[in-house]
């Protein structure tokens, strides 16, 4: 079925045709409410900051591509996006500074199409770690980083990056990445927070809660997660043929040619209101990034040099898309000190004048976000959603 339908269906089914009836175009009601219960669970692997709505990027791929086509996320942070156009039968292409991103972004678009195969790899690599963890040696984790873990998980934690490296198993790295830290039983970290790693020690005390201290095995955990990733992960007839391709780059030089690109939708960073590297950095370490505030650096977030930086990445941008064709950003504004940032209008003004007005401004959608959807609420944080959507003349 053709997936504007099958979204419609499902809006109309969510108002009952209370309000106005829905025509497909770029009304927020189409991606309304939590989609935790309706997408795919693989756009659950692990947590992201940032993470645009699995029902937005639908909504957004129907309107402005074609199966086939190829759909181009030069920010993809969690393959939102990415794993949203393969499953609609888009070619994916995903681009991300971040190693964490990489990882996630591949292992979503390389899920084994059926559980049985994810689970008989995830067998094959515990029983590697049973062969190959004792002779792991836990001290070349920084003390920070070994705080989290009870020894004996260290160990197999250690081993398992390893042989998922040799492997070059994106989807289980990914899974791993997923149950490294949390304060619930399924996780291997003592207490800590999900999205963010921090100890709760004060929550927790290590005397009044001996057991969150305890050996976590590795090898019940990791295949939950792999069933809870086929929980809801119903794969199109052309999942096997998908096409995608993922890189890790700086989006001020894309790596694909001129006009090769159908349609681009992306979340790009915001105007220094998140630290990427920061909240991932236990992940990241573990992927052989050491050194996250190096990383938070490379990335286009900092005030001073966002605009200069974004002035590039839209020329890149302009210059990978196909006459014609549509590049749509979804961007955060954030409120400091009661003045909020027009982060759309600046983006577009700019698009206008580095592309000397070959970049065509079709509309800004506002998309107020609700309190519960906020990942935090400390002054400075994102209150708003806003589309820009533009195109290649
Ligand atoms: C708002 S997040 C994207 C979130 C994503 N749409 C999702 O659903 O998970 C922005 C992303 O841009 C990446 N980023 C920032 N500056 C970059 C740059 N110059 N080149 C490539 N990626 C960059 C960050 O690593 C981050 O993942």
């Amino acid at each position: 079925m053709n997936i504007l339908v099958e979204i419609l269906r499902e809006a109309q089914q969510l108002y009952l045709f209370k309000e106005k009836e829905i025509v497909p175009g770029l009304d927020p009601r189409l991606w309304h409410g939590s989609f935790n219960g309706r997408e795919s669970t693989l756009q659950q692997l692990s947590p992201y900051v940032g993470k645009m709505k699995s029902g937005m990027a639908r909504v957004l791929i129907a309107l402005y591509s074609r199966p086939g086509d190829t759909v181009l996320d030069p920010f993809a942070g969690s393959g939102v996006v990415p794993l949203e156009a393969a499953l609609s039968g888009r070619c994916a292409w995903a681009n991300d500074l971040s190693p964490y991103a990489y990882v996630l972004t591949r292992g979503k678009l390389e899920a084994p199409e059926i559980e049985r195969v994810a689970i008989q790899r995830a067998k094959s690599l515990l029983d590697a770690v049973k062969r190959e963890s004792p002779s792991v040696d836990i001290n070349v984790a920084p003390e920070w980083v070994r705080e989290f873990f009870h020894p004996d998980t260290l160990h197999e934690v250690l081993s398992a990056f390893q042989i998922l490296r040799q492997r070059e198993d994106y989807f289980l790295t990914a899974c791993l990445l997923g149950i490294l830290h949390h304060v619930r039983p399924g996780f291997l970290s003592y207490p800590a927070s999900h999205l963010v790693p921090y100890l709760r020690k004060t929550k927790y005390p290590p005397e009044k809660f001996p057991k969150m201290y305890g050996y976590r095995d590795l090898s019940s955990r990791l295949l939950e997660k792999v069933k809870r990733a086929y929980r809801r992960h119903t794969l199109p007839p052309h999942w096997n043929e998908r096409r995608y391709e993922v890189w890790q780059t700086n989006s001020m030089n894309l790596p694909m040619g001129d006009e090769t690109v159908d349609a681009i939708i992306s979340s790009p960073p915001y105007f220094g209101a998140l630290d990427y590297a920061r909240d991932n950095r236990l992940r990241l370490w573990f992927l052989g990034c050491e050194y996250w505030k190096e990383l938070d650096a490379s990335l286009t977030a900092n005030n001073k040099v966002y605009l200069s930086q974004m002035s590039i990445c839209l020329q890149e941008m302009f210059r990978v898309l196909k006459p014609g064709s549509h590049c749509i950003l979804v961007l955060g504004d954030v409120e400091r000190d009661d003045k909020t940032r027009l982060t759309a209008e600046i983006l577009a003004d700019l698009a206008i004048k580095v592309t000397q007005r070959q970049f065509e401004v079709e509309t800004i959608l506002d998309d107020r976000i609700p309190d519960e959807r906020r990942s935090r609420r400390r002054t400075g944080t994102t209150k708003f959603e806003r589309i820009l959507v533009m195109r290649k003349q």
